[in-house]
């Protein structure tokens, strides 16, 4: 799928912005995946999540401890969701890019899946393919297969409820993997902006850390958002056809040789 022609003078200014900037990382959400068959969260003329569930109930620590079973039974249709789906030409492009980190709000496996290494992922809200202890205090995480559900089940260390391991709201991030991200976007001389609303905090704050130190933002989402609003370029367009257009030919990377 070619990109919209009309698009073709803000590519242009795009392309020169990476070939100036030395350092550059990709900061994604939702709308990376859309092209893949999985649903965003708010996106307002889609099935979007938010608008069909509601995240309190099924994606909060209160939600699970009100009812582990219920919340469990969502998660594995989402699972069954993910397991039915393949990366598309925007993690393809993303993944050509080897030198390049992946930070994502997005706690699916299709960038993984798309060849890029798992330590040039930063996972901020988790990820689905594990399950993790329910009990702060015990750190017991299992792999879990996407095509073969498990149901509501005790940890095997600590008896407490196993869980998606991924960031409910009203939980703190993974620190390790914020810390590296925040550290990351302090250096940046360009963020790629993939997909989100931005409006989930503190992700989103990492378009605040690139702004403050005067470095460059791309913008790849159809709709105009918080991240557009402070874009150097907003190509507004699905991410499927403009990625491999803007990274065709570069070879970017997100730390100095
Ligand atoms: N290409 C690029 N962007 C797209 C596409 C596409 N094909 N389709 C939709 N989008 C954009 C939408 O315009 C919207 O701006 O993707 C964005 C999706 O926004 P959200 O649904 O809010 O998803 P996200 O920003 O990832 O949500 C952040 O909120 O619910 C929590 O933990 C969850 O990680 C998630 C966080």
């Amino acid at each position: 799928m070619n990109p919209d022609p009309a698009l073709e003078p803000a590519l242009a200014r795009a392309r020169d912005i990476l070939a100036q900037s030395p350092r550059v990382a990709a900061f994604s959400g939702a709308g990376l995946s859309a092209e893949s068959g999985l649903a965003t969260f708010r996106d307002p003329d889609t099935d979007a999540l938010w608008s069909r569930f509601d995240p309190t109930e099924l994606a909060s620590l209160e939600g699970f401890e009100a009812n582990p079973g219920r919340v469990i039974d969502w998660y594995n249709w989402r699972r069954s969701k993910y397991a039915a789906v393949a990366p598309n030409a925007a993690h393809r492009a993303l993944a050509a890019q080897t030198r390049m980190i992946q930070i994502t709000q997005n706690v699916d496996h299709l960038l993984e899946q798309a060849g890029v290494a798992a330590e040039r992922i930063y996972h901020l809200h988790g990820n689905m393919l594990y399950d993790r202890c329910h009990n702060r205090n015990c750190d017991h995480h299992e792999r879990v297969d996407l095509d073969k559900p498990r149901q509501l089940r005790n940890c095997p260390r600590c008896g407490d409820y196993l869980r998606p391991a991924v960031v409910w709201f009203g939980e703190s991030l993974p620190r390790e993997t914020w810390v590296q991200a925040e550290r990351l976007c302090r250096e940046l001389d360009c963020l790629l902006v993939i997909g989100t609303s931005a409006t989930v905090y503190p992700a989103a704050g990492l378009i605040d850390v690139v702004r403050q130190r005067q470095s460059r933002v791309i913008v790849i989402d159809p709709n105009p958002g918080a991240a557009s609003d402070v874009a150097d370029v907003h190509l507004a367009g699905p991410a499927a056809a403009l990625l491999p257009a803007l990274l065709e030919g570069f070879d970017l990377a997100s730390t100095a040789r």
